[in-house]
């Protein structure tokens, strides 16, 4: 099996691809490329050497003719100064997907799947862009960046799906507090973003689309306690174990998402 890590982003214009086999691709895009063309490259490494990737490839296909998506996602690539939020939304689509694959969805639902976890955090382009390169955010630009979610509305047409819309804006409900930051190893995440319960109490995520948000809430914890981000390092197997029950609370659903996640990555080996 041809395993790859997904590709790293600089400066949101070179990938940098690193295989098993020990080379080393790069290749350059331009920003003013055809947002499919800059989807179809983020999809097709993420999806390589994973287990279902031919089953992905054939279920997603349909998501290469999504211009709504394509033009959404793109924007989410050139915002962070990185690419790294849009990596993340495919990364987080990708996983979501694999999850529905493995739950023997029906296609459109697979196809839901993805779409709720690519656009789960389209409301960060509501945050200013330097703020993605911060290591510490002052606790002003903490209300902004934990506003990001109520943001969603601006950017997404319900219209389009209703798996997304509550993905993006019920995403970060129901985790004891926060994004899996860091400023210390011995403490797992700062609260940065903290349960609304007046909101919890007026949920508008759809009882048909609950499955989809939770699995996107898994994913996206997931996939940022793995990145080295700007504010943080990179989690090891360990680390996300303990960061990954601490901010579920131990929940089994979620904790069988982990898990069966886990397992896809390290079929590939970029579990570490
Ligand atoms: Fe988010
Ligand atoms: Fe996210």
């Amino acid at each position: 099996m041809e395993c790859f890590s997904p590709y790293i982003g600089i400066n949101g214009r070179a990938w940098i691809q690193a295989g098993m086999d020990n080379t080393i691709r790069a290749r350059i895009t331009d920003p003013g490329m055809d947002p499919t063309e800059r989807f179809n490259l983020g999809l097709s490494a993420t999806l390589q050497g994973r287990p279902y990737e031919a089953v992905l490839l054939d279920v997603l296909e349909p998501l290469r003719r999504d211009r709504y998506l394509h033009g959404r996602i793109n924007q989410l690539f050139l915002h962070a100064p990185t690419g790294e939020l849009g990596l993340h939304s495919i990364e987080v689509g990708v996983d979501v997907a694999s999850l529905c694959v493995e739950e023997k969805m029906e296609q459109r639902l697979v196809l839901e799947g993805f779409r709720g976890g690519a656009l789960h955090d389209i409301g960060k382009l509501g945050v200013p862009a330097y703020m993605f390169m911060k290591q510490k955010l002052t606790p002003e630009e903490r209300v902004v960046m934990r506003r990001h979610p109520s943001y969603s509305g601006t950017f997404i047409d319900i219209g389009y799906s209703t798996v997304a819309w509550d993905s993006a804006h019920g995403h970060h409900e129901g985790k004891t507090d926060s994004y899996p930051r860091v400023d210390n190893r011995r403490k797992y995440h700062n609260p940065v973003i903290h349960l609304d319960q007046r909101k919890m109490q007026q949920r508008v995520t759809r009882p048909e689309n609950e499955p989809f948000v939770r699995m996107v809430r898994s994913a996206e914890v997931l996939h940022a306690l793995k990145s080295s981000r700007s504010y943080k390092p990179a989690f090891n197997a360990g680390e996300r174990v303990g960061a990954f029950t601490e901010i579920f609370r131990n929940d089994p659903e979620h904790m069988s998402h982990f898990t069966r996640l886990e397992s896809i990555a390290a079929q590939c080996g970029t579990g570490n």
